[in-house]
């Protein structure tokens, strides 16, 4: 049935579920909660969705050749819900991965929902599972909407058919630091994204290729990798899943965007709060030589949020940024600010809420 609406229709079960779902809300890590339902929508070549539906979580059926298996053709977005203090429902910004889909989707040759279809099948999604969004403050549920060639195809080509599918899972604080500092090692052997490739988009590609340096990290006691640009190897470009920002004074310097570092929500959102509270902000080329002489160095994304650097270590030599009792004061400040919005605690004068 092609339509463009993208309404779903609930299970009854759904209507039978407690108020909050039976899990140990003081102890949530990044890791996947199976919840109750996910959307799922089809989508042929001529670009028209299906009327989506709303499935009991669980496996999905693909044939060994869909497109997403063998050639990567395939998107994902990540956003969260957060429950206020008087039990409503908050997403942040929800337009902006909308749009971000929209744009991926055509690097990717793939047809996306539109901004409304996708707008409504979060709204959907976080209904249908909103046993499982945290109480205020002790995390929230990440969303994450999938982009993928289902479709089988054996030559290189795009995918026959896509699906448009979203889960969600109650998370806490990505890094297991929690809130406290993390540690950044700067790579410079292996690099994320290379001009004209696919670094500006959230391509499901782009987080396996960062596996390795990741891995080896974590390995040497290492929160995460830091990336240079693959011309010079000198420019910072982003982590493995998150943008960075380098303060030094009432400057805040962030990399630009020009194709391989990832448009983050949270970074754009950032740097408007940064702007409204008098900070100097600029978008530009940042040089690994001045997170040497930087005041603070923090990290920004759906996932972790805003997360403060305690160090970075490049060629074997290791920056620490000691702050405020190790979180310095302009991170902490912005992180305050983010997530007061974010939570409905701080009145939104931006409309960012929904
Ligand atoms: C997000 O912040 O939503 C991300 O995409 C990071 C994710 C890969 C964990």
């Amino acid at each position: 049935e092609a339509t463009n609406g993208c309404q779903a229709s609930l299970p009854t079960k759904h209507m039978e579920t407690p108020e909050m779902a039976d899990l140990d809300w003081e102890n949530l890590g990044f890791t996947l909660v199976d919840t109750d339902f996910m959307y799922m929508a089809k989508c042929g070549p001529d670009g028209n969705f299906s009327k989506g539906e709303m499935l009991p979580f669980g496996p999905i059926a693909l044939s060994p050749s869909a497109g997403v298996l063998n050639y990567g053709q395939g998107l994902f977005e990540g956003l969260k819900a957060y429950r206020k203090t008087d039990g409503s429902i908050l997403l942040f910004r929800p337009e902006e991965n909308a749009r971000r889909m929209v744009i991926g989707a055509d690097r990717m040759c793939m047809p996306a929902p539109t901004v409304e279809q996708f707008m409504d099948a979060v709204k959907q999604t976080v209904l249908a599972n909103k046993r499982w969004v945290p109480p205020t403050g002790k995390g929230s549920l990440y969303i994450r909407p999938l982009l993928i060639g289902s479709g089988a195809i054996l030559g290189v080509a795009p995918a026959p058919e896509f699906t448009f599918v979203i889960y969600v899972s109650p998370v806490g604080n990505y890094f297991k630091e929690g809130l406290a500092p993390i540690k950044l090692i700067i790579e410079d052997n292996f690099h994320r994204a290379a001009p004209g490739g696919t670094g500006g988009v959230k391509t499901i590609g782009n987080y396996a290729s960062v596996l390795k340096a990741q891995r080896t990290a974590k390995e040497k006691g290492y929160s995460d990798v830091l990336y240079l640009d693959a011309v010079h190897n000198k420019y910072l470009e982003e982590a493995s899943a998150s943008n960075i920002f380098v303060v030094k004074g009432n400057t805040i310097s962030t990399p630009a965007i020009e194709g391989t570092i990832l448009p983050g929500i949270t970074r754009k959102s950032i740097i408007e709060v940064a702007e409204s509270k008098g900070y100097k902000v600029e978008e530009r080329p940042v040089s690994v030589d001045e997170l040497l002489v930087a005041d603070e160095v923090f990290c920004t994304g759906t996932a972790v949020v805003v997360s403060p650097v305690g160090s970075i270590t490049y060629q074997g030599k290791r920056v620490d940024y000691e702050g405020n009792h190790g979180v310095g004061v302009v991170s902490q400040q912005l992180y305050a600010s983010l997530t007061g919005l974010q939570m409905g605690l701080l009145e939104d004068r931006m409309g960012w809420t929904v």
